[in-house]
């Protein structure tokens, strides 16, 4: 039994923690695009062609059900993917719809019809091709009315953070916010719409102001993978072993991994 873990570098092992904290028994495999990696400057074909080779040498390694920690993959390849490339038996799940079903108070699987949600002015903050994609916005509009989102495409943190550049990619995020506040100076709610943000959240909560409530993903995923699971057990896959697959060069990538999430990681070719 294996579930998927696909990302397009290491931002996802923030997702992977908080599934694997949650469904410890579950053995995960990992797959990081590093060779590949940042998703968030290519376009919609190019992230298209990467994420379906990654999935599937998740099948391959025996995972039935694979989790897009990317945003990027989940904006701008997901629904794609779900239109016809996906093999009978198989399925992948995105991290956006947890996160919208957070922000819009709806239960798992809800698909009445949208109505009107408690916050009405919501900061996305975002790669720059999840912001182009308005995959978000579009999710949105399925479940809620009248929310009016803006969205702040936040170049150069996932370079600053991937980088091991603390105050630069501080610098950056509160730079972001600045810009967004701009256009929206009394936002409710803001989205953490990338893998790498979470590592950032204090910065995003600090300058935004307290009263603004900070959606993270890592664990909203988690709980909304818990009751997946739990509703389709027979979505986990064949696989046993857990693993860390890597594009890139694996002695620099487990290193990289190992100073991102603070504990020792081993990452091996895919
Ligand atoms: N993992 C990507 C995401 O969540 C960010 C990194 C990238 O641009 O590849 O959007």
């Amino acid at each position: 039994m294996a579930v998927g873990v696909f990302d397009s570098g290491l931002g996802g092992l923030t997702v992977l923690d908080a599934v694997t904290r949650r469904l410890p028994d579950v053995p995960f495999v990992y797959f990081g695009d590093n060779a590949h990696a940042p998703y968030g400057v290519r376009d919609a074909e190019d992230v298209y062609r990467l994420t379906t080779a990654g999935v599937t040498r998740l099948f391959e390694a025996g995972c039935d059900l694979v989790i897009l920690a990317c945003n990027t993959a989940s904006a701008a390849a997901l629904r794609r993917m779900q239109e016809g490339w996906i093999p009978e038996g198989k399925r992948v799940l995105g991290v956006f719809v947890p996160l919208i079903e957070a922000l819009t108070e709806r239960q798992w699987g809800d698909n009445s019809p949208p109505r009107e949600v408690a916050v009405k002015h919501v900061a996305l903050f975002a790669t720059p091709a999840t912001v182009a994609s308005r995959a978000f916005q579009r999710e949105l509009a399925f479940r809620a009315i009248g929310v009016d989102v803006e969205a702040q495409p936040c170049g150069g943190v996932v370079d600053a953070i991937e980088a091991g550049d603390e105050m630069l990619a501080e610098a950056l995020v509160r730079s972001h916010v600045e810009a967004l506040k701009r256009r929206m100076p009394h936002p409710q709610a803001a989205i953490l719409g990338c893998t790498h943000y979470p590592l950032m959240e204090q910065t995003f909560q600090d300058a935004l102001g307290a009263d603004v409530s900070v959606y993270s993903q890592a664990n909203l995923v988690a709980e909304s993978l818990a009751d997946y699971l739990a509703r389709r057990p027979e979505m986990i896959g064949p696989g046993t072993e857990r693993m860390f697959l890597t594009t890139g060069d694996p002695a620099a990538v487990s290193d990289k991994a190992t100073q991102f999430l603070r504990r020792r990681i081993e990452f091996r070719a895919a």
